[in-house]
């Protein structure tokens, strides 16, 4: 049987900590989704990407662990998702850990450890300083 991961983010100014994430987890499956955030959905959340949706797609299309990019538009669109897409494995940084364990009811939840010594909020800072 197939198995099949999901993960949700904005990717803003793709960096190694990124790339370790999605790397780790599509190991937990055979097909890694992206739930990529929306600007829309950024602006919501209070927060703004410095690419647009498109090309953060884009880019995240063209790394080899991930198999497909879909919106992510909302909060509670996870479940559905999860439903949608016959996902086993759900997987988050763990600077989120705990607050999807809602969706222990619908696949397995996972929280990877960060990498450390890398953000896009850090890139945005030190390049601010050059
Ligand atoms: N991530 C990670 N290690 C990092 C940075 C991010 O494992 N050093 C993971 C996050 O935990 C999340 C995914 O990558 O599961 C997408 O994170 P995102 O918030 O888009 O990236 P950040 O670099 O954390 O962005 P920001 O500084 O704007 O919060």
């Amino acid at each position: 049987m197939t198995k099949t991961v999901i993960t949700y983010g904005t990717f803003d100014l793709l960096h190694w900590g990124h790339v370790r994430l999605l790397e780790r987890a599509k190991k937990y499956g055979d097909n890694l989704i992206v739930g990529l955030s929306t600007d829309e959905f950024n602006a919501l959340k209070h927060k703004e990407a410095y690419i647009p949706f498109e090309e953060r797609k884009y880019v995240l299309e063209a790394i080899r662990y991930v198999d497909k990019v879909i919106p992510e538009r909302s909060w509670d669109q996870k479940i559905s998702d999860v439903q949608k897409y016959h996902v086993d494995t759900f997987v988050m940084g763990d600077d989120w850990k705990g607050q999807f364990d809602f969706l222990k009811d619908y696949c397995q939840v996972i929280y990877l450890p960060r990498t450390k010594g890398i953000s896009t909020t850090k890139i945005k800072e030190d390049l601010k300083l050059r």
